[in-house]
């Protein structure tokens, strides 16, 4: 089944870029000479996604509108229609990733979706997976030099997740999970009795571990490039390798 709907997260605080997310939000900086939502966006259609819900808090949601509209810049890859949809959820205050999902609980409406953390920069072709999956719910893995900053994942020899740690004092492996998800349709369901955690956050990885316990997370690596934009020195390192691959394909 070819999944149609993404959700893409753009909002938390962004406290590791203060001042400037006093101003506007980290997904509207500039990868380059572009908005970092734009690649997020651009990853999603080149996969053959024609519905987008932007979820943001009310800070800076009118940015959002002024700058991507209802998706007339970008033209679906498949299909007779003249533009994506995108539409916006405000997530009131950033309790976490899981709650950003859920307040897209009626727009995905029983079909699987794509989550993206839009601070995520990748480079690999996400269309294979999109246009393939079946059910549970796919992670995305990439090679980290400090994993105990991140989610750390070990699997099994046929491919799937058989655990997902969060920032761990002593990582089993490298394998960070990186900020794509793909999830069936029982997703929303596996949120009904969360509750926050110790940090007082709805964790995305609470619904992954469910997901592990039917063991039908499955993980894919990544194989080229990946940043998460959040601080000032990757949102620097970037947009040096955005420009220079444009270099060679100057637009
Ligand atoms: P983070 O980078 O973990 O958090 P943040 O964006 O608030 O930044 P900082 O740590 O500097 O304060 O968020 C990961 C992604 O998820 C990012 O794209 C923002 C998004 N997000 C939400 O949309 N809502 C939320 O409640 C949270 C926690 C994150």
């Amino acid at each position: 089944m070819h999944i149609r709907k993404a959700v893409i997260l753009a909002g938390g605080s962004g406290t590791r870029l203060h001042p400037v997310t006093r101003a506007t939000n980290k997904h509207l900086l500039p990868i380059y000479d572009q908005p970092a939502i734009f690649h997020a966006i651009d990853k999603l259609v080149d996969a053959g996604i024609t519905r987008i819900m932007i979820v943001t808090g009310p800070d800076h949601l009118d940015d959002f509108a002024h700058v991507l509209g209802s998706g007339q810049h970008w033209k679906p890859k498949y299909g007779k229609e003249k533009q994506i949809q995108i539409t916006y959820g405000i997530q009131n205050k950033p309790n976490g990733i899981a709650q950003g999902l859920f307040i897209a609980k009626e727009y995905v409406n029983e079909e699987p979706c794509v989550l993206y953390l839009g601070d995520n920069y990748i480079e690999d072709d996400l269309e294979p997976y999109i246009k393939n999956f079946k059910d549970g719910a796919t992670v995305f893995l990439t090679r980290v030099k400090d994993p105990e900053r991140f989610g750390i994942a070990t699997i099994g020899k046929d491919g799937t997740v058989l655990s997902i740690e969060e920032k761990p004092k002593k990582p089993k492996t490298d394998l960070a999970v990186a900020g794509i998800y793909l999830y069936d349709e029982t997703v929303f369901a596996k949120m009904a009795d969360q509750k926050p955690s110790v940090r007082g956050e709805y964790e995305i990885t609470y619904v992954n571990n469910k997901y592990i316990k039917e063991r039908k997370l499955r993980a894919v690596m990544l194989k080229k490039e990946w940043f998460d934009v959040g601080t000032f020195d990757s949102l620097l390192e970037v947009s040096q390798h955005v420009k220079n691959k444009r270099g060679k394909t100057k637009r």
